[in-house]
């Protein structure tokens, strides 16, 4: 029995399989695509609404010191991710990575994981588009029925559940499906879209550092670290640390990418390109936006829904045009975070599915359009239905806990992997091993650890559902246990 649990892939075995070729996922995304994708998956809510609010609360104009050591953290994850995505580009991400270290019953639990961070991550980021859209929508006099316009059920702070007297969050079930839409109609089509919107986020963002450099006044970055209010995380350095914790969520996304190895022209040289590129033109714009916006306006007024419009108000009327564009800009951006996650999370079905590991239908392709069709509706219709449903704040909240566990098995997982197999060819290789990748697996298990207890309780809730299916049905199931 133990033996079956833990029982590895053969690495050889992974990279033969005949659906990476031939009858399977098309090979079809370019080194631009992959970088595109990963920016299409980085900049979403964390820099439209979250950057305000953490320089307001945290850390003030230092909040750009914040963003640097994030990505720092994120750096070095993003490197142990280049170097597995490079060596085993496969659909499945950290998932496969884990099956062929860790054995088949880990490798299950990490996958099981990666679903709860790209479905909530997905469902939350489309309560977020729904929110934009509503006030955008508000702005040009259309009155969208109140009953149809916010979560079903609300969870409050004494632990109870309540019906809210809403139907549903319309919007966001509506934005899922036109992204599923396109998800189905073939990878090359998707990285297309995602190519348009990132050009519109990304422009929409440049448009804004070039526009307002000229309204900086310098006086509101003096002080530049301001003064520890007594309390941890109050200004001063610990501000400028829980900044860097709460910014992090703007970095995420560089991860769903590497699911999409199994779709990559050349992967070996791509993969690694694609995540640290995407992941370093963020963090160069994030710095930038928030040198911006706190030389515009004084970081005490930042904490606001959508800072950057308040920044383009203050600016005057010289700066107002900007304005439609930043919300198109926030708006399409959000598009595309929602389609890479779904990407990711589809991806991550197949794969487990094609391990016998969950039903055969989610690893039936699609001839036409070449992707996992059933896989995709599957993952849009859950999707939909958390989003529709529940409010902001319970879907975020575990968005961190499970990306921050899957960080931190891919760190620890490299090291292994030197250790168990030294002679695999590595056509990437993350530097310093074992030193940085056991440095990024501390940042993360200290980050894990100061997440609420709650957090902690509703993650440990879906491992033990995870388990429940994995002893019901994938046990039985496995290719790898049943040849
Ligand atoms: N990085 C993504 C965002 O900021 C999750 O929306």
């Amino acid at each position: 029995m133990i033996d079956r649990l833990f029982k590895k892939k053969d690495i050889s075995a992974i990279l033969n399989e005949p659906s990476q070729n031939e009858g399977g996922l098309k090979r079809s995304l370019s080194a631009t695509n992959l970088i595109t994708l990963g920016i299409g998956a980085i900049v979403g809510t964390g820099i439209f609404v979250i950057t305000g609010q953490a320089a307001a609360m945290y850390a003030g104009p230092a909040l750009t010191i914040s963003f640097i050591i994030s990505a720092l953290s994120c750096v070095m994850a993003g490197l142990c991710y280049a170097e597995f995505a490079a060596m085993i580009p496969v659909s499945g991400g950290v998932y496969s990575y884990s099956y062929t270290t860790m054995g088949e019953v880990l490798a299950w639990f990490v996958g099981w994981i990666l679903i709860l961070e790209y479905l909530f991550a997905c469902s939350s980021v489309a309560v977020g588009w729904s929110g934009y859209m509503l006030s955008l929508l508000r702005e040009w006099g259309v009155h969208f029925p109140e009953q149809i316009a916010g979560a079903t059920f609300d969870h409050l702070k004494d632990g109870s559940w309540v019906w809210t007297g809403k139907i549903v969050n319309f919007p966001a079930v509506f934005i899922v499906a036109i992204v599923s839409a396109f998800l189905i109609g073939g990878i090359k089509q998707s990285a297309f879209v995602n190519n348009i919107i990132v050009v519109i986020k990304v422009g929409v963002i440049l448009l804004f550092i070039g526009f307002g450099l000229s309204y900086i006044d310098t006086s509101n970055w003096v002080p530049y670290i301001p003064e520890n209010t007594g309390e941890y995380g109050n200004y001063g350095w610990t501000g400028i640390l829980r900044g860097a914790a709460v910014v992090f969520y703007a970095y995420l996304g560089f991860d769903a990418l590497s699911t999409a190895a199994g779709e990559a022209r050349n992967p070996q040289k791509d993969m690694p390109k694609g995540i640290l590129i995407s992941l370093l033109i963020c963090a160069l714009l994030y710095v930038a936006v928030t040198t911006v916006l706190t030389g515009i306006v004084n970081y005490k007024e930042l904490n606001v829904d959508a800072p950057i419009a308040l920044a383009i108000d203050r600016a005057g009327a010289g700066l107002s045009w900007l304005s439609p564009f930043i919300k198109l800009g926030a708006i399409a951006g959000l598009s595309s975070v929602i389609l890479v996650m779904m990407l990711g999370q589809s991806r991550i079905y197949y794969a487990i599915s094609k391990d016998g590991l969950l039903p055969k239908a989610f690893s039936k392709v699609s001839p036409k359009h070449g992707v996992p069709h059933n896989a995709t509706i599957f993952a849009s219709i859950v999707t939909g239905l958390i989003a529709g449903l529940f409010p902001l704040h319970v879907l975020s909240e575990l968005v961190s806990i499970g990306t921050l566990m899957a960080f931190t098995i891919v760190c620890l997982s490299i090291v292994i992997l030197r250790k168990t197999q030294p002679d695999l060819k590595r056509p990437f290789k993350t530097p310093l091993v074992p030193f940085l990748p056991l440095l990024g697996a501390a940042i993360c298990i200290i980050q894990m650890l100061s997440l609420p207890w709650n957090t902690w309780v509703r993650m440990i809730g879906w491992t033990v559902l995870g388990f429940i299916i994995y002893f019901a049905y994938g046990i039985r199931h496995s290719k790898l246990n049943n040849k």
